[in-house]
């Protein structure tokens, strides 16, 4: 099947948020990572970091479309302790199978993002096709919208009139201008 999926983990929202607008854009369905025990407060952020430091795979469920049904898999996560946050890490182990072509986006305060694509690569055994790194501050204030499009339009087909064209081998980057 020749379509686009997106799967976001998002703890604070800014993700969410990221990939509904691309979603929106596109029209393209949106799957979500929710966790089983739900993350709060100093508890909440002990737990992120934990699971970071120690790669764990805490429980999550999938709630959306079938991965496997989609040609392309767009994973938007944010960053924990220059890692892949945890949920995302289980999804990813869980479903690698279904993960055909990945794409990446990951939202971070900063930076820290070549360790989180480097664990994917390693998850599913192939490099994704293509990653983005958004700061929340650009999601935020919305200076990030123009280059979260093209990072989409770079997902389509040629035949879908993309400027950048679909590339199925090899990765290109969209970095986070700060
Ligand atoms: C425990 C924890 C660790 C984090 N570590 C990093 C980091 O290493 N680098 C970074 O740039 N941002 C880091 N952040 C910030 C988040 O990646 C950033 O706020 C992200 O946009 C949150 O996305 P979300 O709202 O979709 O959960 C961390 C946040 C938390 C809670």
């Amino acid at each position: 099947m020749d379509t686009i999926l997106v799967v976001c983990y998002s703890l604070t929202g800014t993700g969410r948020r990221l990939a509904q607008l691309l979603c929106s854009h596109h029209g393209w369905p949106l799957g979500e990572v929710v966790e089983q025990h739900p993350r709060a407060g100093a508890t909440g952020t002990l737990r992120c970091v934990l699971d970071s430091l120690r790669r764990r795979h805490p429980a999550v469920r999938y709630e959306g479309p079938d991965p496997a049904d989609f040609r392309t898999v767009v994973l938007v996560s944010p960053i924990w302790l220059y890692r892949l946050a945890g949920p995302m890490r289980s999804f990813v182990a869980a479903r690698r199978d279904a993960l055909r072509h990945v794409a990446l986006v990951f939202t971070m305060g900063s930076g820290g993002a070549s360790n989180a694509v480097a664990e994917v690569a390693q998850l599913v055994g192939r490099a994704p096709i293509l990653v983005g790194t958004f700061t929340s501050r650009e999601v935020e204030t919305g200076i990030g919208t123009s280059r979260l499009l093209a990072f989409g339009n770079a997902l389509l087909p040629p035949s879908a009139g993309s400027a950048v064209g679909f590339r199925p081998a090899g990765s290109l980057e969209i970095s986070a201008s700060s």
